[in-house]
């Protein structure tokens, strides 16, 4: 009897400690990180210069929120006790600072380390220090964490992610997780328990349709989502990687239908690109409104692929209160006149309002069809709305 009740304690004990944060994503995450654009050469300023853009641009508003700073922030060693240390050239006034910077400005702090021994451009990995480097991110102030994969050796990735993530709780700051482990074991079947976010590919690069060793065109990351919308839902997102929007390989119709993409995916919405150069139509598209609520829909559905058709895309997301959001997007290199009879959708029930979402404006009903021409890699991204 005594074994039974020393065994029941010890696994309550366990299932207190066990356990993600809950409740710190119930929308996908927004914000900016510096990889997509600065890669390892990032520096207090630049951090500070971005998060004073974000509230001066208007971003802020828009529900951009945490400011993260990816792989390169760190020295090449730990110190003499094993904490993690920051490049003292780089960001000289240390972690705490930074992270009081931010948080002075109302919005959050995020950092970038790796579930193996070293991360990807080679500074020291959290694997073997994952409480110690918990509690220095918690005494910094950090509210995010991604977690990267690099040089894990032969380690598990549940079983390494959930260390993270028990050290996480053991800390008691509540920190978003998000685990960057490329997709390779399918996190979306074991992460739910672990992190808020998980990515399911590779890097994406700012190109439409071209691919790399290690990083892919926006159109294949799109590509691999598919069927993946199952996973998703508030507190847990798929992840098709960080925005490429306004970086210089993508057009302004591709950066559109990447933000519109991304936003029916139910994404993670973190800026990458450089907001002391963007122009206002970048602007524009990031903060736009109606995008940006059919992305952080508190029904939290990812859009799945209604149909893939020679070079046709739709994808439809279903949105509290009865609403839908639907896209057409042409993947290929000539535009198209695109006939919509809403009787083929026949999840729509009764009448709705159209909203153009990159018009902005209410273009007619679904009692009419509709004809719209669609440019070469533009999208056409409507929201319906029913009618009383
Ligand atoms: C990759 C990751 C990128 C970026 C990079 C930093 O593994 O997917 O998003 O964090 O590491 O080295």
């Amino acid at each position: 009897m005594k074994k039974l009740n020393f065994l029941f304690v010890l696994l309550l004990s366990y299932s207190i400690y066990a356990q993600k944060f809950e409740g710190l994503a119930l929308t996908p995450p927004m914000g900016w990180n510096s990889w997509n654009t600065f890669e390892a050469n990032i520096q207090e300023d630049l951090i500070k210069q971005v998060a004073d853009i974000i509230v001066s641009s208007g971003m802020k508003d828009a529900g951009y929120e945490y400011v993260v700073i990816d792989d390169g922030w760190e020295a090449l060693t730990r110190d003499s006790v094993g904490n993690l240390v920051p490049d003292p050239k780089k960001f000289p006034n240390g972690m705490k600072a930074l992270a009081d910077y931010i948080h002075s400005k109302g919005l959050k702090f995020g950092i970038h380390n790796c579930a193996g021994k070293t991360t990807c451009n080679g500074f020291p990995g959290g694997m073997g220090h994952e409480f110690q480097d918990a509690r220095l991110y918690a005494s910094w102030g950090v509210d995010y964490l991604k977690y990267d994969w690099c040089d894990h050796g032969t380690a598990d990735a549940r079983q390494t992610y959930t260390i993270m993530r028990d050290a996480l709780y053991a800390a008691k700051r509540p920190i978003v997780y998000s685990l960057c482990e490329w997709g390779n074991s399918k996190p979306w079947e074991w992460a739910k328990d672990v992190g808020h976010l998980w990515r399911t590919t590779g890097d994406i690069t700012d190109c439409y349709n071209c691919q790399g060793e290690y990083d892919l065109g926006m159109r294949f990351i799109l590509k691999l989502q598919e069927g993946l919308e199952k996973y998703a839902g508030p507190d847990h997102w798929n992840d098709p990687d960080m925005l490429e929007v306004g970086n210089p390989g993508l057009m302004l119709t591709e950066s559109r239908s990447h933000f519109s993409l991304w936003c029916m995916l139910a994404a993670p919405l973190m800026a990458g690109n450089d907001l002391r150069t963007m122009t206002p139509e970048i602007l524009k598209i990031l903060t736009n409104s109606d995008a940006i609520a059919i992305d952080q829909d508190k029904l939290g559905k990812q859009a799945y692929l209604y149909m893939d058709h020679l070079s046709k895309l739709i994808y439809v997301k279903e949105l509290s209160d009865g609403n839908w959001a639907i896209c057409w997007h042409n993947t290929g290199d000539q535009s198209y006149t695109q006939r919509i009879n809403w009787k083929h959708f026949g999840f729509l029930k009764g009448d709705y309002e159209i909203k153009d979402i990159w018009k902005n404006q209410v273009i007619g009903t679904t009692t009419k069809n509709l004809e719209v021409n669609i440019d070469s890699r533009d999208i056409l991204f409507l929201k319906l709305t029913p009618r009383k």
